[in-house]
């Protein structure tokens, strides 16, 4: 398993690109199975839930195609045939987001079997709202051996309102409706920019959506789908993560081509802990300027304050002065990250839903494990501000969402590098 070792204490300055977003890019691979004709997408993270769809496409008989050197993000998926409508518990454990072939492929084929999710760090990542709402649309479906089977006929659209707001399994239903006969009017969805990138390629290819990024979406089903060319949005979580970074680390960085639009509720916090950031159409710059000042956090679905960056600010509150809040409102048990830093010398207690953060406290170095995607992210923005060398252990948790993390940080000044299993004893030194 591959480390990271980073040694903190350097002002991270420069320019750095952002790549396309990854929980973008995933639905618009899914949706590629709802027709026959090649689909083409272009800012196509290289990462490794990515690959992971790209080899649970291929497994159930899609023609799936990368570009080479400059058009290396750009992915071809074909999916003239689905012989093998079916998405197995190997790749769904890696990577809960494969349950978003479930709704395309009940859509498409009549018929899907995709193994559940169950649980993994960060809560229990139920999808009982995704069967729901494909019952509702006319699947039958049954839950077998781990394996969720469904089977209809052309489903029918409906009148969907989703208990709790969630994020994948308005993409699953949005995609499903597309091809359902008649009107699907979908309520108290998701609204992250995400979803609105999925349904404006869905209309690319010949959906017939309104509303997505809103509460309620309205779709009008079609018999067939085209394909279509797009290009994936920035990685509205990718940026926040070198805002903080670059905030943390007393820097001065642009984070460009990234969109300020989709960051709203992650800029107003930061300027309120008294980060400086200047915005363009397309980049965000981040002037470091300590001391920041505590404050208050609430995690909230878009457009409120991101799950998927709390474990970042919760970095960043180590060095505010004085003691924050921290309310974790979407899953349960997003707090491991809390445990790694306070053995980098963070002052951090848990209480239920709140993490009570006291700061300023300096960080030390440490050997530290990551234990799920954005904490691993918390830790690399310990570690740039920590004294000494930190050893960040299992990153292949931040290999699932960062393109090239390690690359892009040494591009800006950042003393880091990835070491693997084969230099054990390296590594060993090192600490
Ligand atoms: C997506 C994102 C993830 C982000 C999360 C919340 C992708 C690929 N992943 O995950 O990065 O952290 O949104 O912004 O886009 N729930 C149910 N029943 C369901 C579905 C969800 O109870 O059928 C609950 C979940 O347990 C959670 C909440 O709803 O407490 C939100 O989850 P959801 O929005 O579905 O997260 P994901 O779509 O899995």
């Amino acid at each position: 398993m591959d480390k990271f070792i980073l040694r903190g204490g350097e002002p991270l300055l420069g320019t750095v690109h952002i790549s396309g977003a990854k929980n973008a890019a995933l639905p618009c691979m899914a949706a590629a199975l709802l027709t026959d004709q090649p689909v083409i997408l272009e800012n196509v993270p290289q990462v490794r839930d990515i690959q992971t769809t790209r080899n649970l496409l291929a497994a159930m008989g899609a023609e799936v195609e990368l570009g080479y050197g400059r058009a290396q993000h750009r992915t071809s998926i074909h999916c003239a045939t689905l012989n093998a409508p079916e998405a197995s518990y190997e790749l769904v454990k890696t990577m809960r987001a494969s349950t978003l072939v479930l709704g395309p492929l009940v859509a498409r084929c009549g018929h899907a079997r995709v193994s559940l999710p169950g649980g993994c760090a960060i809560g229990a990542r139920p999808i009982d709202l995704h069967i729901k709402g494909l019952e509702k649309l006319g699947a039958k479906i049954t839950q077998e051996h781990g394996y969720v089977e469904a089977s209809t006929g052309r489903l029918k659209g409906a009148e969907i309102v989703f208990d709790k707001i969630t994020v994948t399994g308005t993409e699953d239903l949005l995609m499903a409706a597309t091809l359902a006969e008649g009107e699907t009017i979908l309520q108290n969805c998701a609204r992250e920019p995400e979803v609105a990138d999925l349904a404006a390629l869905l209309n690319k290819m010949g959906a017939k959506i309104e509303g997505a990024g809103t509460p309620t979406i309205r779709i009008k089903g079609v018999s067939k789908l085209k394909g279509a060319k797009h290009r994936i949005i920035p990685d509205r979580i990718e940026a926040g993560t070198f805002i903080i970074a670059g905030a943390m680390t007393g820097g001065d960085l642009n984070i460009a081509g990234c969109d300020p639009t989709h960051l709203d509720a992650l800029l107003s916090k930061l300027h309120e802990v008294g980060v400086k950031t200047k915005c363009t159409a397309d980049s965000v710059r981040v002037m470091g300027d300590n001391p920041f000042t505590a404050t208050d956090m609430s995690t909230e679905e878009h457009p409120g304050f991101p799950t998927d960056c709390q474990a970042q600010f919760m970095a960043l509150a180590t060095q505010a002065e004085g003691t924050s809040i921290i309310t974790e409102n979407i899953f349960e048990n997003r707090f491991m990250h809390a445990q790694e830093l306070v053995r980098m010398g963070a002052n951090i207690k848990i209480e239920g839903r709140r993490a009570v953060v006291r700061g300023k406290t300096p960080l030390s170095a440490a050997a530290v494990l990551a234990s799920d995607l954005r904490a691993s992210a918390s830790l690399v923005l310990a570690a740039l501000v920590a004294d000494g060398e930190t050893i960040i252990d299992r990153v292949y948790h931040i290999d699932r969402g960062y393109e090239h993390i390690e690359e892009k940080l040494k591009g800006v000044g950042a003393q880091i590098r990835r070491i693997g299993e084969m230099f054990p004893k390296k590594a060993a030194a090192v600490r």
